[in-house]
């Protein structure tokens, strides 16, 4: 047997910030948990989706990954190094296998900055071009692979539109060829028919250049047509992870089969059939999560041990493990 070394390995990730009030010496005033011991791993060339509601800690596990933000525990390793033990050269060295883009290109690109500037800066940074003629030939190159004529290398982001923006920065995350791109809500602030586009685009580089994705998005539908598998947070835990048709047909945690039960489904008659769960209450603050099971205080099957112990992290099918108390049947 071949055991397959993941390219991402994330360990019992946290994240923490400090809760700050205002007046009152601004004294710390708790701890918001934004991620809480999230686990997974990453193959090479695999698109990983993760979902959940807004403020669920998805842009948070990003930027932690990436370095970002320090980590409050765990561990991210990175072709078999621990990123957090990397300093100096090595640290710069490991940074050019991993990019990132993010939901508004144009809070990621520099305003001052033309497009050849902002492409050719990471080719610069890694010295990734050994003459001036290699740099304008790979800038020519890359906008023309992500579909921007040449002529426009000149312009600066203002004059671009959305899609044209997220272009860019796509561009200016493959310049250096990573093998990994964290992608958070890359399309969600673009127009439907442009979305489509941003995301042939992605789909097309992964065949090309073999990048694995993590794939941050609210948009199920979207996640669930570009990843292999699925990872659903709440509340800054990871509440289940699948494969992705499995998680569509098989979902195991009520969270999870709450999620998908909002999902509009293409067929009209089924969409009429099908029956939506609606969860009681309120999203709890990350501030004071519920101890013990995060989902306990919405959960339609909550029962007495799910406010008493944490639920453990049961595998149903090889690749498929959700956390909850509940037994399952499948
Ligand atoms: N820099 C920060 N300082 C303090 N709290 C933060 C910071 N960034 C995020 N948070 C808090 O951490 C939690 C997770 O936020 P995060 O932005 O990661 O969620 P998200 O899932 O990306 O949400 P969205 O779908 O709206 O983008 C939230 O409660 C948020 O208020
Ligand atoms: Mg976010």
């Amino acid at each position: 047997m071949t055991t397959k070394e993941p390219l991402l390995r994330v360990v019992n990730l946290q994240k923490f910030f400090p809760a700050r009030r205002a007046g009152f010496f601004g004294h710390s005033r708790g701890t918001i948990q934004a991620v809480n011991k999230v686990s997974f791993t990453l193959n090479a060339g695999e698109t990983l989706g993760i979902v959940g509601e807004s403020g669920c800690g998805k842009s948070t596990l990003g930027r932690t990954i990436m370095g970002l933000y320090k980590p409050s525990g765990g561990k991210v390793f990175f072709r078999h190094k621990d990123l957090g033990s990397l300093a100096g050269a090595e640290q710069i060295a490991m940074r050019r296998h991993y990019q990132m883009i993010f939901q508004d290109p144009y809070a990621s690109l520099n305003p001052r900055m033309n497009i050849y500037d902002i492409i050719a800066e990471p080719l610069r940074t890694h010295r990734l071009a050994a003459s001036p003629f290699e740099l304008s030939l790979k800038i020519r190159e890359l906008m023309d692979r992500v579909g921007l004529p040449a002529t426009m290398a000149r312009r600066h982001p203002h004059e671009f539109s959305g899609g044209q923006r997220q272009r860019i920065a796509i561009a200016r995350a493959i310049a250096i060829k990573p093998s990994l791109i964290i992608c958070d809500e890359p399309v969600s602030a673009l127009d439907v028919s442009i979305q489509a586009q941003i995301i042939n685009l992605l789909q097309e580089l992964q065949r090309e250049l073999g990048v694995a994705y993590v794939f941050i998005s609210h948009d199920i539908g979207v996640v669930r047509h570009v990843s292999h598998r699925i990872l659903v947070m709440y509340l800054g835990g990871v509440m289940e992870q699948a494969a992705t048709e499995q998680l569509f047909t098989a979902a195991a945690h009520p969270y999870t089969q709450a999620l998908l039960s909002a999902v509009p489904l293409p067929d009209p008659r089924r969409e009429r059939q099908r029956q939506r769960i609606i969860l009681r209450g309120d999203l709890p603050s990350s501030l004071n999560p519920p101890k013990a099971c995060l989902f306990q205080s919405r959960c339609p099957h909550a029962f007495e041990p799910c406010g008493k112990t944490p639920p453990p992290l049961d595998t149903i099918t090889p690749g498929h493990t959700f956390a909850c108390h509940l037994p399952h049947s499948r």
